[in-house]
């Protein structure tokens, strides 16, 4: 993996992305929709937010990504709002498309973000101005440091595992474990270094694809108990995303 800070526009919409997204979705509607017990503001907070869109090349991770769902009449929540985006030429990042689906289901939300970046920040606070975001804060800063006190409905920690991976996995697990709020953290797989996630106490959902040569050869979603719930419940869906995008999903869930 190389030095330079890490910039998720080169990868947005990747298969990546996608399984975050539509796995992160899932909960979202398994916590904050239908039957789901309404008690006001959602809270949501990330501590690695990114931006809240990403103009897409002509030729980039996306085409193997949400460039595969989109043939299809999409029936999953998150597919639907990806294409949306995607008719605009761009992606939509992990909070506002939670923010987006909330609106959907009837929810006032309450988004705090987190993230390091200096270029992030403005984008996100340009964002929060000029479409009139009033329900977003944003804080730039150390998101595993913002993640200890949190009081929210739903955590998503989602690291970028540059320049080198083992230390964000580390720190996932450790806030994981701390963690008694429904929370969900993205790890990668990759070819070339001993990943420990599937030893590991929580649950987590994988997809493996064939990397053709690159070292990223799939990824996966950790929930913390109080996520998994919805997950399970929709398992056919998130594996027929995983289908399109030629990705074979793998559930652990150790009692
Ligand atoms: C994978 S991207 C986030 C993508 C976004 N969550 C999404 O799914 O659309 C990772 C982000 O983490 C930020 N970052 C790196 N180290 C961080 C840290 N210690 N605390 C907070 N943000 C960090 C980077 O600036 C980058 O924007």
């Amino acid at each position: 993996m190389s030095g330079r800070p890490y910039d998720h526009a080169r990868n947005a919409g990747n298969r990546g992305d996608v399984w975050k997204h539509a796995v992160l979705l899932t909960v979202v509607d398994g916590l904050a929709g239908g039957d789901a017990p309404r008690r006001g503001v959602f809270r949501y907070l990330e501590t690695h937010s990114g931006r809240g869109r990403y103009k897409l090349p002509a030729q980039g991770g996306w085409n193997e990504g949400v460039g595969r769902i989109t043939g299809r009449e999409p029936a999953h929540p998150y597919a639907r709002l990806a294409v949306r985006h995607l008719q605009s030429g761009e992606y939509a990042g992990s909070w506002l498309l939670v923010r987006e689906r909330l609106g959907e289901l009837g929810r006032a939300a309450a988004v705090t973000l987190h993230d390091v970046s200096d270029e992030v920040a403005r984008d996100v606070h340009d964002a929060i101005a000029s479409e009139g975001l009033h329900d977003v804060t944003f804080c730039r800063g150390d998101g595993f440091a913002a993640v200890r006190d949190a009081a929210a409905d739903l955590v998503l920690i989602d690291p970028p595992y540059v320049p080198e991976p083992l230390p964000d996995w580390k720190r996932v697990i450790e806030a994981m474990d701390a963690l008694q709020t429904p929370a969900l953290a993205w790890y990668p797989l990759l070819a070339d270094v001993t990943f420990p996630p599937l030893d590991i106490a929580l649950p987590t959902f994988s997809v493996w694809w064939d990397g053709q040569g690159s070292p990223f050869i799939g990824c996966g979603m950790v929930a913390t108990r109080a996520a998994v719930g919805p997950i399970l419940g929709a398992l056919p869906e998130l594996e027929r995303v995983a289908l399109q995008m030629g990705a074979a999903c793998q559930v652990r869930v150790p009692p």
